[in-house]
C-alpha cells in the first residue's frame, strides 16, 4: 500500500511539474452522457421563428455530431396547411440561412421530419396528432416516447397543455405511450399569481417530472462551469463568503434594443424579462451552498434555498436599492440609434424600464451583509455577461506608508459572454528599482486547449429533455420564490404615484443612468 501511495505521489508530482496536461478526453465523450431513449419530438409552433432560427439548426447540429437518439423522429405542427415536403423545404432553407446546411447529410435527417397542421385549441387536431404519433411509433420504433416542445407565445401554454392532456398524450406508460414531456420557455407568468395559475393548468395534465421549463442562461456552458469552478476546486470555496468577499456584481448588458418585440416588452420591461429569471439563476449559481450530489433535484434544492434567503426588497426605500432606466437616442457601434420611445410599437410616453440595477442581500450565514449588485439593460455600451467577485482589501498594508498607494483588492471575474474566461486580478511588484505595485491578471479562456464540438444552449436543452435530466430547468418552487421576491418590487414600481420619477433616461451606447452609479457608491 505504502509503495503504491508513494508511486502515485511521485506520478502526481511529475504531472504537476509539467505544464497543465491536456487530459485527452475524447470530445465526443463530452457530447452526451448516455444515449437517450428513442423518441419523437413534437414541435408546436413549427412554422415560427424559434423553430427556424434555433430549434432546427440545433437538431441538425446534434444529428451531425451523433448526439440524437436512435430512432428519432420530428413532427412539426403549425396552423398553416403544409405537406411534409413543403415543411422540409422550409427547414432546409432555414438551415441554409443559418449557414448550417450540409447537403450530403440533409436527406437522411429530412426523412425523419413530418408535418401536421393543427388548431391549437381544437381537441380533434390533437386526437389526429395522437394517431400520427402512434403510426410513427409503429413504423419507426420510437417507443411511444414524446417531447412536446411548445414554441408558441406564452398565452397558448395553457390551452396547448390542456389539449395534449385531453387527447391522452400526457399520460405515461399507458395506451401505447412511453414517457411524455412538455417543454416551455420563459416567461412563466407575469407575477406570482399568474405563475401559479399557469402551473396549476400544467399540473392538471403533467406531473412536475414531465415539465421542462427552459432558462437559456442555465444552458450556457459558462454558466454551468460556475458549479464546476466552485465545487471541483478546493481553493476558492474557503474564500467564498462574507469574511473575504466585499461585494458581487452580476451583469448582463446588451447593445441590442427592443428589436421587433415591443408588444411583449412593453408589458414586461427589464425586471420581468431578465431579473425574475436569468439574473436570479446567475445569483443562485454564484451564491448556493455546495450540493451534496450532482443530481437535478439536489442542485435545484440548493437553488431554491438561495431564493428563500433573499432579503425581502425594502420597497419603502426603493430608490436606495433599485435604479431603473430607459434608453434615449444615442450611438451604438458608431451608428445612431433611436430612443426606446421611438421604437415601432412602443408608446410615445412609455414608462417601461429597459435598464435596472438592483442591490440585494441574502440573509444567511455565508452572505450576511454582502451586497449583490444585479445589473441588466438594453442599448448599453457593450454586450457583457459576467459575474465579478470583489474581494476585501488587505486588513493592513505594510506598503501603504512607504508607497502611499491604495492597494487594489483582488477580483475574480467569471466571463459568461462574449469573453468566456475566468480572470483573477492580484498585485505584484512593478519591475524596476522603484518600489511600486501593479495589478496583473491570471486568465483562463474557457475553450483553451479544446477543439471538440461546442453545444449551443438549445442543443443542450434538447439533449437534456431527451435524457430526462431536469437539472438545468426551472422547478416550480424556485419560480414561485423568485416571483415572490420580484412581485412586490414590480407592484411598487408600477403603482406608485411617481412612476415617471423612478425612470432615469440614459443615452443609448452609454453605461446606463448615473443613478446606478449612485447605488454602487451608496
Ligand atoms: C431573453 C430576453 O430571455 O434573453 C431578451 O427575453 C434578451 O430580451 C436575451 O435579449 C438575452 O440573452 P443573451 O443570451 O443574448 O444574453
Amino acid at each position: 500500500m505504502a509503495t503504491n501511495d508513494s508511486n502515485q505521489n511521485t506520478e502526481l508530482k511529475a504531472m504537476a511539474s509539467v505544464s497543465a496536461p491536456d487530459l485527452g478526453v475524447d470530445p465526443q465523450d463530452c457530447m452526451v452522457v448516455e444515449p437517450s431513449d428513442p423518441c419523437t419530438l413534437v414541435i408546436l409552433g413549427a412554422t415560427g421563428d424559434l423553430t427556424a432560427r434555433k430549434l432546427m439548426p440545433a437538431l441538425f447540429d446534434l444529428y451531425l455530431e451523433g448526439g440524437l437518439p436512435q430512432p428519432f423522429q420530428i413532427v412539426g405542427c403549425g396552423r398553416t396547411t403544409l405537406s411534409n415536403q413543403d415543411f422540409r423545404s422550409n427547414m432546409e432553407k432555414a438551415l441554409s440561412d443559418a449557414g448550417m446546411l450540409d447537403q450530403r447529410r440533409w436527406p437522411v435527417f429530412a426523412s425523419a421530419i413530418h408535418y401536421q397542421a393543427i388548431q391549437y385549441d381544437g381537441l380533434q387536431s390533437y386526437l389526429n396528432l395522437a394517431d400520427t404519433l402512434n403510426d410513427i411509433d409503429t413504423k419507426f420504433k420510437t417507443g411511444g416516447n414524446r417531447i412536446f416542445y411548445v414554441a408558441l407565445p406564452p398565452m397558448l401554454y395553457k390551452p396547448v397543455a390542456q389539449m395534449i392532456g385531453q387527447a391522452g398524450l400526457s399520460t405515461e406508460n399507458q395506451n401505447g405511450n412511453g414517457w411524455s414531456r412538455i417543454v416551455i420557455e420563459k416567461p412563466f407568468g407575469t407575477n406570482l399569481k399568474t405563475a401559479q395559475d399557469l402551473d396549476q393548468s400544467l399540473q392538471t395534465h403533467f406531473k412536475e417530472h414531465q415539465i421542462y421549463r427552459i432558462d437559456h442562461y442555465l444552458a450556457k456552458e459558462t454558466v454551468q462551469n460556475l458549479l464546476m469552478f466552485r465545487f471541483a476546486n478546493s481553493i476558492f470555496e474557503p474564500l467564498w463568503n462574507r469574511r473575504y468577499v466585499d461585494y458581487i456584481n452580476i451583469t448582463a448588458t446588451e447593445t441590442l434594443g427592443v428589436e421587433h418585440r415591443a408588444g411583449y416588452y412593453e408589458q414586461s420591461g427589464i425586471l420581468r424579462d431578465m431579473f425574475q429569471n436569468h439574473m436570479m439563476q446567475l445569483l443562485a449559481m454564484t451564491a448556493m451552498e455546495p450540493p451534496s450530489r450532482f443530481e437535478a433535484d439536489i442542485v435545484r434544492d440548493e437553488t431554491v434555498k438561495v431564493f428563500r434567503a433573499l432579503r425581502p426588497f425594502p420597497v419603502e426605500s426603493l430608490q436606495k436599492f433599485l435604479a431603473l432606466g430607459q434608453y434615449a437616442a444615442g450611438t451604438i457601434n458608431g451608428k445612431p440609434v433611436q430612443a426606446y420611445r421611438e421604437e415601432p410599437g412602443v408608446k410615445a410616453e412609455s414608462l417601461t424600464p429597459t435598464f435596472a440595477m438592483m442591490k440585494v442581500f441574502l440573509d444567511n450565514w455565508r452572505w450576511q451583509g454582502v451586497p449583490f449588485y444585479l445589473t441588466s439593460g438594453k442599448r448599453l455600451a457593450k454586450k457583457i455577461t459576467e459575474i465579478a467577485i470583489q474581494f476585501k482589501t488587505v486588513p493592513h498594508s505594510m506598503f501603504r506608508r512607504t508607497l502611499g498607494e491604495v492597494i487594489i483588492a483582488n477580483r475574480l471575474t467569471m466571463g459568461i459572454y462574449p469573453d468566456e474566461k475566468i480572470t483573477l486580478t492580484f498585485q505584484t511588484k512593478n519591475p524596476g528599482a522603484a518600489m511600486c505595485l501593479r495589478t496583473v491578471t491570471m486568465d483562463f479562456a474557457y475553450k483553451q486547449n479544446y477543439t471538440g464540438p461546442i453545444l449551443d444552449a438549445y442543443e443542450k436543452v434538447l439533449i437534456d429533455s431527451m435524457l430526462g435530466d431536469q437539472m438545468l430547468f426551472w422547478r416550480q418552487d424556485s419560480i414561485e420564490k423568485s416571483w415572490s421576491f420580484v412581485t412586490p418590487v414590480l407592484n411598487e414600481c408600477e403603482t406608485c404615484g411617481d412612476r415617471a420619477g423612478l425612470l432615469h433616461f440614459y443615452e443609448a451606447g452609454s453605461n446606463g443612468p448615473a443613478a446606478a452609479r449612485n447605488l454602487l457608491e451608496g
